[in-house]
């Protein structure tokens, strides 16, 4: 039993119904034959070979262990989306928290990559989560506009960073989106707030 919310069912822009889950190991073989439908062109620059049955063995270990929460998004029962948030439980970067989304492309340009975006900057201010990170490369506009929608802003331009999956290499994009502000804002509004005002 999970212990984060999601809506059970999501409807799309185009009226389109899903489910949204979280991921349970059973969900492991539907979700590598997932990637293994995304095209060669965007598997290029995702950060880990998704194809390779290692990842997939890796994924479920890290879930296991807490270090990955994954949202799957399911039309009749088959994955089409899927986002994850990935954070160090030890160590001196057990405040960050990081996002990567992929959507099958029958199902790109409808709203999915920003709900499950979304659901996990939720679940991850819900785990005390503080700053949260993107890592995209220059192709993935997509992602960098869901980002930038979302409130995260461009915090460094690594040139070079990555090698892709053909071995060019290629800048890396860190966008973050700190929450620990967010949260600072929100106290200062509510202390700024007295309910006897103009009473
Ligand atoms: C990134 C990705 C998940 C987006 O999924 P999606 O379901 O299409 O996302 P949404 O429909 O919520 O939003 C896409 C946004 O990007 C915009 N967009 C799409 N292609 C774009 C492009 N080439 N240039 C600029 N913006 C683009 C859309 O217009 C939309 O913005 P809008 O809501 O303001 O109109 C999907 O494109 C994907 O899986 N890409 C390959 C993997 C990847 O790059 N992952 C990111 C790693 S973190």
């Amino acid at each position: 039993m999970s212990p984060h919310e999601l809506p059970p069912k999501l409807q799309l822009r185009d009226g389109s119904t899903l489910e949204l889950e979280v991921f349970r190991p059973e969900d492991a073989p539907t979700l590598q034959t997932f990637y293994r439908a995304i095209p060669e062109e965007d598997r290029l620059y995702l950060k880990e070979d998704v194809c390779q049955d290692a990842w997939a063995q890796r994924f479920a270990t890290r879930v296991a262990e807490g270090a990955i929460i994954c949202v799957v998004a399911k039309a009749n029962g088959v994955v089409v989306g899927e986002g994850s948030l990935h954070r160090a439980l030890h160590g001196w970067m057990r405040h960050v928290g990081e996002l990567r989304i992929t959507v099958a492309p029958d199902w790109r340009r409808k709203g999915l990559g920003r709900v499950l975006a979304s659901s996990l900057v939720k679940i991850a201010t819900d785990l005390g989560i503080e700053k949260i990170m993107a890592q995209v490369v220059e192709k993935q506009a997509a992602a960098r506009r869901i980002f930038q929608k979302l409130g995260f802003h461009q915090e460094a331009v690594l040139p070079r960073h990555i090698q892709d999956l053909s071995g060019a290499k290629r800048d890396l994009y860190l966008m973050a989106n700190d929450v620990s502000q967010i949260w600072a804002a929100m106290e200062s509004l509510v202390s700024d707030y007295s309910p006897d005002q103009g009473a």
